[in-house]
C-alpha cells in the first residue's frame, strides 16, 4: 500500500502512513500561468493499491478537482485500487433542495468520486440521508468519537456533553456514552447561513464542565450561541469541540473569547489537538 498525501493533507498523511505501515509520497501539483493544474505521481504506482489523502477545506472547489485528476492519472497508470481517504468531505450539508431551481450539491460531489474503487471519509455530515452508501457507492463512514472521547476523558473532570442541534446530537450522544457522561440536546434554528438562534439549555451545570460537541464548526455562529445559553447556568468551565475545525471569517479567534476551543486534525490548524490518523490507519489496513 502507498498512502500519498495531496496539498494541505500531507502531514496527516504521513502519520496515516506511519500508523498504516505503508509507503508514503507527495502527490506533486503545480500549477500553469493560466492557473491550469498539473497533477504528477512521484512514485510508480503500478499495480500498487493506493490512498490518497484528501481533506476538502480551504480551497475547496480545487482539491476537487486535484483529486479528481490523481484518481483517473493512477487508473490510467493501472493501479491496482485507488483509495480516497478524506478526513473532511466538504459539500455535506446541502443534502436537500430547500429552495427551488437549488443545487444538491451533497449528491453530485459524491457522484464524481465513483472513479474511486472506495472513499473512506471521517465523520461525513449524514442528516436527512442517513447511510453513507446512500451517497457514496463504495463508501466508508469513519468516526472519530473514540479519539474526542480520549480526549475528553484525559483533560475535562466533570464532563457535561452538550450538541447544539438535532443534526450534531449524533456526536454528543456518541461521546457521551463512551465516557459515562450525561449529554444533552438544544434546539436550533438557523435563519441563515451566518445566523442562528439556540434555545436554553436544562440542565444543572453546577460545578460541572460543559462540553459541546459539533461536527462542524465553520463560521462558529451555532456553538456562539449555544455558548451564551450555557453561560447563564454558570458552568465551571466551558469547552467547544468539534470534529472539523473549518473556523471561517476569523470564527476561532472569537470563539476562543468564549470558552477553550478544541477541534480533531481532519483540518490542520490552531485548535487542532486530537489526532484521528490511527482511527484512519485502521480502517484503511485492510483494503
Ligand atoms: C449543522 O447542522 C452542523 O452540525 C453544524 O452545527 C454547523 O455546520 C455549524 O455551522 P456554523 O459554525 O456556521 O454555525
Amino acid at each position: 500500500m502507498l498512502v500519498i498525501g495531496c496539498p494541505g493533507s500531507e502531514n496527516l498523511a504521513r502519520k496515516i502512513a506511519n500508523k498504516a505501515k505503508a509507503s508514503y509520497s507527495t502527490l506533486s501539483v503545480k500549477k500553469f500561468p493560466d492557473g491550469e493544474l498539473h497533477i504528477r505521481f512521484l512514485k510508480d504506482v503500478k499495480n500498487k493499491k493506493i490512498v490518497l489523502v484528501q481533506s476538502f477545506h480551504g480551497n475547496i472547489n480545487e482539491r476537487i478537482i486535484q483529486t479528481l485528476f490523481a484518481a483517473y492519472t493512477a487508473k490510467d497508470l493501472k493501479v491496482k485500487k485507488v483509495i480516497l481517504a478524506a478526513p473532511y468531505f466538504a459539500y455535506l450539508r446541502e443534502d436537500k433542495r430547500f429552495k427551488p431551481g437549488e443545487c444538491i450539491s451533497a449528491r453530485i460531489t459524491s457522484k464524481l468520486f465513483d472513479v474511486f474503487d472506495k472513499v473512506f471519509i471521517v465523520d461525513p455530515h449524514l442528516h436527512r440521508i442517513k447511510k453513507i452508501k446512500q451517497l457514496f457507492k463504495k463508501g466508508v463512514r469513519v468516526t472519530s468519537v473514540k479519539d474526542i472521547a480520549s480526549y475528553i476523558k484525559k483533560n475535562i473532570k466533570n464532563p457535561v456533553i452538550v450538541g447544539p442541534d438535532k443534526e450534531s446530537f449524533q456526536w454528543a450522544e456518541a461521546v457521551a456514552k463512551l465516557i459515562k457522561a450525561k449529554a444533552t440536546i438544544l434546539e436550533k434554528k438557523r435563519y441563515t447561513a451566518r445566523r442562528v438562534h439556540v434555545s436554553k439549555i436544562h440542565t444543572d451545570l453546577k460545578n460541572k464542565n460543559l462540553v459541546i460537541v459539533d461536527d462542524i464548526i465553520s463560521t462558529g455562529g451555532t456553538m456562539v450561541e449555544a455558548l451564551k445559553q450555557a453561560k447563564k447556568l454558570g458552568p465551571k468551565g466551558v469547552y467547544c469541540i468539534a470534529v472539523h475545525g473549518v473556523f471561517v471569517n476569523n470564527a476561532l479567534q472569537r470563539l476562543k473569547k468564549h470558552g477553550k476551543v478544541i477541534a480533531t486534525n481532519t483540518i490542520p490548524g490552531n485548535a487542532s489537538r486530537i489526532d484521528v490518523s490511527g482511527t484512519i490507519a485502521e480502517a484503511i489496513k485492510n483494503v
